[in-house]
């Protein structure tokens, strides 16, 4: 007798419409050892239990009532749950048009009753070597797939988590707090939003606008943390922080720190030219830097600093009105002034503005 079946618990799904036929087979695998045999008599009801069971194999007969095997190839083929159909066709056609058909109807195998019992089971057996290296093939390609998303993932949220660091690093020299910049992602998020970007160019606006201030960095203690007015020298020096910044960030690849750097370069352009470090005219100031500059205004002016006490809001859009055209894009003012009650809640959701 031949060896052990390698694998005896494979589900084995028998669909006959001959009770006698079934019998046989099932006392043939039976004797070899397969514990998990099902039979489906009805044709009909071959598509429900095949996605129940999801079975490793699929012995069919090919002619019965209702239905012929062809059919319920056809069907088991559009239920698409897996690429790989595990059929072998056993029947009392000889006709090799027949068989051939069969086989390209997506059987694996084909067996002629009446059939040998050791053929039986050697055919089964080497079907279902194949059947579970495709199988394993098959959990395999999954499992990297995951793995690749889980990498991509943690990939993506480093670089928040360092672009984050590095913005608070920046806040323990500044007399700015944290909460400006979580203000400033939000605003910019809204205003994004607002724009019609896409959720992906939301969210990476409003990480990188952490960014805008970063060259900071670079300016001396003696002018970041002087508590009276800058004298033109020092203003000179304060300006730089806008091409420090970029220098900080230029040459990367992550699409944070390219956007950042543009931030950190252009958030104090102006429309109408009279802004820093290029005198930047309207749409030649990128629409991050326009976006950035305009939130940063706002919450600089909603906001408590050591010089000043946090102007109202009304206020503070009254001057960022006045401005549309001047200082900012008029355009995003118009945005800005649409999404007003977002922005009201934003400015009201810390307690140190
Ligand atoms: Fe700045
Ligand atoms: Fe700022």
């Amino acid at each position: 007798m031949i060896k052990k079946e390698p694998y005896p618990d494979a589900k084995i799904l028998i669909v006959d419409d001959e009770a006698t036929s079934v019998r046989l087979l099932k006392k043939i695998l039976n004797d070899a050892g397969y514990m998990n045999l099902y039979t489906v008599r009805d044709p009909d009801k071959v598509q429900s239990i095949y996605q129940s069971i999801q079975p490793d194999l699929l012995v069919l007969d090919l002619h019965m009532p209702h239905m012929e095997g062809f059919k319920i190839m056809d069907q088991l083929r559009t239920l698409g749950q897996d690429d790989y159909l595990p059929i072998l066709v056993i029947s009392q056609e000889r006709n090799r048009v027949i068989q051939f058909s069969a086989l390209e109807a997506g059987a694996k195998d084909f067996l002629v009753k009446p059939y040998d019992s050791i053929e039986v089971l050697l055919r089964i057996r080497n079907f279902l070597e194949v059947r579970m290296l495709h199988k394993q093939i098959r959990e395999q390609n999954k499992l990297l797939e995951q793995r690749v998303r889980e990498r991509t993932e943690e990939l993506y949220q480093t670089q928040i988590d360092v672009i984050q660091r590095l913005s608070r690093a920046v806040e323990y020299r500044d007399s700015e707090t944290g909460t400006h910049t979580m203000r400033m992602a939000q605003y910019c998020y809204s205003m994004s939003l607002a724009l019609e970007m896409t959720p992906e160019e939301c969210e990476l606006i409003s990480t990188a606008s952490a960014l805008h201030d970063v060259g900071k960095i670079g300016i001396p203690d003696r002018i970041l943390q002087k508590p009276g007015k800058l004298t033109p020298e020092e203003w000179e020096i304060m300006k730089t922080h806008t091409t420090i910044g970029s220098e900080l960030l230029a040459g990367s690849n992550s699409k944070f720190l390219k956007l950042g750097q543009e931030i950190a370069l252009t958030h104090h352009e102006k429309w109408d030219g009279s802004g820093y470090p290029r005198g930047l005219k309207k749409d030649k100031i990128p629409l991050a830097g326009r976006i950035c500059g305009l939130c940063d205004v706002f919450d600089a002016l909603t906001s408590k600093r050591p010089y000043k006490e946090p102007w109202p809001v009304d206020e503070a859009l009254k001057e960022i009105k006045a401005q549309a055209g001047r200082h900012f894009d008029p355009e995003l003012v118009e945005e800005f002034f649409k999404i007003m009650p977002q922005i009201r809640r934003i400015h009201g959701q810390y307690g140190d503005a």
